[in-house]
């Protein structure tokens, strides 16, 4: 499901696939693709107005740590606060105004995709996303700056 792109038909609905996470989220480090534009949220963290620059995400590795708990709050705005907020997020795009920038692979034939998950699935996903559980990102050296 993570690595299988999502069918849809004319109006955004997923008929059936995956849920494409893996298309801006690849492995093996789960970070963004350089490619990737907004995935929706144009909040700014305590602050009004819209942000439509921010189009990079930390690697999904250790989002959450080994004992099952979050590393959250998630997204650059921090308001999403457990992974099935953000799984929710990505079931139904919103097509805010404004937002000049949004992915159009979260957009298929300019409609917000809608993924219409069933709860096994979102069960499945933050299944899989807690397999990549740890604290390595926040702790090892190697990931303290992105400019080396
Ligand atoms: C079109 C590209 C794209 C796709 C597809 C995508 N994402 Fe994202 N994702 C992003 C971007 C960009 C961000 C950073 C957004 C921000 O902070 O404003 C992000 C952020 C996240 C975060 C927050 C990470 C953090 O540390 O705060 C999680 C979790 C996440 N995505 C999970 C998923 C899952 C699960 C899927 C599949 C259902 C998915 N993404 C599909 C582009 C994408």
């Amino acid at each position: 499901m993570f690595l299988a792109p999502p069918v849809f038909d004319a109006t955004g609905n997923r008929t059936s696939g995956g849920v494409g996470c893996a298309i801006c989220h690849a492995a093996p480090e789960f970070d963004i693709d350089p490619n990737t534009k907004k995935n929706g949220i144009i909040g700014i963290l305590n602050a009004a107005g819209i942000d439509i620059t921010n189009t990079r995400a930390p690697s999904l590795r250790d989002l959450v740590k080994s004992n099952g708990s979050s590393n959250g709050l998630f997204i650059h705005t921090g308001n999403l606060a457990t992974l099935q907020n953000v799984i929710g997020h990505y079931g139904s795009i919103n097509l805010a105004p404004g937002n000049t920038n949004l992915d159009p692979r979260l957009a298929p034939n300019g409609v917000g995709q809608k993924l219409n998950f069933t709860a096994p699935e979102v069960n499945a996903l933050v299944a899989f996303i807690q397999t990549l559980s740890g604290t390595n990102v926040y702790v090892d050296t190697k990931w303290s700056t992105p400019f080396k």
